[in-house]
């Protein structure tokens, strides 16, 4: 352990839970390879089991690094230095006031919350009563802040009463992926789209974050909240706002995150009486994923559940820039790959000059913006076909493709962990990439609103295969004329 006492502290709340040792950890030993984190910087993980010292608590996080990655001894040992475990339940003011000794001095403390959000209220009332939340304090609070409106109201009212919202980090870790910071600079640091991004060109959008596992070990928290509260509510709204977006006046955090509360204000609210034309839920049963058989999820919970693991949404952005385009949204689990793409699908030319086959040839250009596994945008233009066939000219789409993999080869570029990124803005203090209170509170309000008109319309999860692109329903969601990407 390092015997500096006043340089920078970062406190991991659910020090050893899934997303520290999955996540959080490998983050901050990856950035210390990069010599990125600040020199003197300690870490203090706290989590309610007692371990047998710290060198227990060492070896768990050495084996969850080589589990993920090869590491380099050298830099582990300077991590590891950092490094104390601290056994303490954060509710009670037993257990702050032992954190605050293990802090003590301090020239800047950040609070990562990586637990149950239904501990962030208490948790804050006690760090303030041990003294932890002055005004060098940063609270980092995981997704998701609540459950509903109510909830994510009452944890944001129990942090703003210990921190001002400019202490306060509200993480969506898609925030923090490079290709999704890519979407700001493909909109805005290029004059191609910019005139094109309307209704005028537009036919519609379609959002896909696709994931092949299951929910496994998760499913005690999974089952509460479902698809759209785990990823619509967050990520997938986070990617329609950067996509729908007025261009801001800044990339600054409070020109970007307004414009961002302005999409969400404008999203159609979902009322009982057309919650199932513009909606799909659907639970996997059990099936083959990626030539492996799968459980089906009522099987891993270990009874009938009404949880949704698969959701698609049509939603509409009633705004003048929007009007009439539809945004079509859909994530789920067990799907048959892993997957997030965004896709710009634009209208037919006008007016076809072309007679005969080619007029037939002509499709309408697409731009395919893939985030992951592959980093890639493609444009889909169209070309004249090389060859002198006696019908005549045809045409066909091509695409013009960027492979960011490729581009950032040679620079060494390695790929980053989202929150690599976001644990450097917090020690910066840069909220550009955090979503602040109003946005986070109008995500749930639009999501509260289709949770509510199921309810009302007994909208019920339809089974589909492990395995399979959600239910079938889910094709005819999209509409005639129109089909998914993938
Ligand atoms: C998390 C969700 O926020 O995001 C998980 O809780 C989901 O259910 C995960 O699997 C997906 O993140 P990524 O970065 O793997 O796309």
């Amino acid at each position: 352990m390092t015997d500096k006492t006043d340089g920078p502290v970062l406190v991991l709340l659910g020090g050893g839970g899934d997303l520290s040792l999955r996540m959080l950890l490998p983050s901050l030993y990856n950035l210390d390879a990069d010599r990125l984190l600040p020199g003197d910087l300690r870490v203090i993980a706290v989590a309610r089991h007692p371990m047998e010292g710290e060198a227990a608590f060492a070896a768990l996080v050495h084996e969850a690094l080589t589990r993920r990655a090869k590491i380099d001894e050298a830099v582990w040992r300077r991590f590891a230095a950092r490094l104390t475990y601290l056994a303490a339940d954060m509710t009670t003011a037993e257990g702050a006031d032992d954190l605050a000794k293990a802090v003590g001095g301090h020239e800047q403390l950040a609070i990562f919350f990586a637990v149950s959000p239904s501990l962030f209220a208490p948790i804050c009332a006690a760090l303030g009563e041990a003294g932890l939340t002055g005004p060098k304090t940063r609270l980092v609070l995981e997704k998701p802040v609540g459950r509903d409106l109510e909830s994510s109201r009452a944890i944001n009212a129990a942090v703003a009463s210990v921190v001002s919202e400019d202490q306060t980090f509200r993480i969506d870790h898609y925030l923090g992926k490079e290709t999704v910071q890519n979407l700001a600079a493909l909109r805005f640091a290029n004059v191609l789209f910019e005139p094109l991004w309307t209704n005028q060109t537009i036919d519609h959008v379609q959002i896909t974050v696709a994931e092949t596992d299951g929910v496994g070990d998760r499913w005690p928290y999974y089952d509460e909240y479902g698809a759209l509260r785990d990823m619509v509510q967050n990520h997938m709204l986070q990617l329609l706002c950067l996509v729908a977006m007025e261009p801001p006046s800044g990339f600054d955090p409070d020109a970007v995150r307004s414009e961002k509360v302005k999409v969400l204000r404008s999203l159609r609210p979902f009322t009982a009486a057309t919650a199932e034309a513009n909606s799909v839920r659907g639970q996997y049963g059990a099936g083959v994923v990626e030539g492996r058989a799968a459980k089906a999820y009522a099987e891993e919970v270990g009874r009938a559940t009404g949880a949704e693991t698969f959701v698609a949404l049509k939603t509409q952005i009633d705004n003048w820039r929007w009007a009439g385009v539809p945004f079509f949204l859909r994530t789920g689990k067990r799907l048959p790959e892993r997957r997030t793409t965004i896709v710009i699908q634009f209208k037919c030319v006008p007016y076809s000059i072309f007679t005969g086959p080619a007029q037939d040839d002509l499709t309408a250009n697409r731009l395919v913006i893939d985030l992951q596994p592959d980093e890639d945008i493609e444009l889909l233009l169209m070309n004249k076909r090389p060859d002198m066939a006696d019908e005549g000219m045809r045409l066909q789409p091509l695409p013009l493709s960027l492979s960011l993999q490729r581009s950032y080869a040679g620079a060494g570029g390695r790929r980053r962990i989202a929150y690599e990124r976001l644990l450097l803005d917090v020690f910066r203090g840069d909220r550009t990439l955090f979503v602040r209170r109003d946005e986070v509170e109008q995500a749930w309000t639009y999501v509260d609103g289709v949770a509510r008109a199921w309810d009302e319309a007994g909208v019920k999860p339809q089974p589909y295969l492990a395995g399979a692109w959600g239910p079938d329903t889910a094709q005819g969601l999209i509409g005639a004329g129109r089909r998914w990407h993938v």
